[in-house]
């Protein structure tokens, strides 16, 4: 059974995402839809929600600290205030916008591991490493997995090419194809894929071999379609 996971970034408020948070708990129960559905919403917007389905709410980052002195940052005791035990790690806009690196996000990894955290690892190539060739991509990947412990159990990674994040442009299914069969022959997790998902592309995406879910971040942050792509994830 696929994966569904909204990653809302910086949209959606406390009051939008309690809304969307019970109406999706409400649909998966109606419609008996039993895969796993995430939602990621911002830091500010997680609560104690009554989920009664098997969607799980998870936090977007945190730092590697129970609590401390980190302007800016919340940490363990602010996830299990409200029972968050899954988190993404190493999303581009992370590595990319804000500056993380390997080595910041192992660490972090190493921390929500002991943890015992679902973690939802993202990797991905920028355009320039795309364009460099197939090597050149994998050379890229395989490093952002250093210092990763990849026989962790709760592990679930996502595939996401820079280039097709929030830009519209979906990786061709080919690309797709390729790039989950290499990664998918190292390291056995689930292998989500994410980059400009829509419900227009879903279905096709999700009939790749090797794909075994899909991260959506612009697509996901309108209902209708996030409870349209569910929909789409719920037969494959
Ligand atoms: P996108 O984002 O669907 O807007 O391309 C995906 C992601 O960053 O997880």
């Amino acid at each position: 059974m696929k994966i569904i996971a909204a990653n809302f970034k910086t949209n959606h408020t406390r009051k939008s995402t309690n809304i969307f948070v019970n109406n999706i708990n409400t649909f998966l129960e109606d419609e008996n839809i039993s895969n796993d559905v995430y939602i990621f919403p911002p830091a500010t917007a997680l609560d104690n929600f009554d989920i009664k389905s098997n969607l799980i709410v998870g936090a977007q980052n945190a730092y590697c600290v129970k609590n401390g002195s980190f302007t800016g940052e919340i940490g363990t005791e602010q996830l299990e205030e409200f029972d968050i035990k899954t988190i993404l790690i190493g999303h581009s806009e992370r590595r990319h916008v804000l500056g993380e690196s390997q080595k910041e996000i192992a660490l972090k990894y190493n921390y929500y591991k002991a943890l015992g955290y679902r973690i939802v690892y993202c990797v991905g190539e920028p355009l320039e490493v795309k364009q460099s060739g197939l090597t050149e991509t994998l050379g890229y990947i395989w490093e952002q997995f250093d210092g990763i412990d990849l026989d962790y159990d709760n592990l679930v990674l996502a595939y996401e090419p820079v280039w097709a994040i929030g830009t519209g442009v979906v990786a061709e299914i080919e690309d797709i194809r390729t790039i989950h069969k290499k990664i998918k022959k190292k390291i056995q997790k689930p292998l989500l894929y994410g980059g400009s998902v829509k419900p227009a592309n879903l279905s096709d995406i999700l009939d790749i071999p090797n794909v075994d879910g899909a991260l959506i971040g612009t697509a996901s942050w309108i209902e209708e379609d996030f409870k349209t792509m569910i929909k789409i994830s719920k037969d494959k």
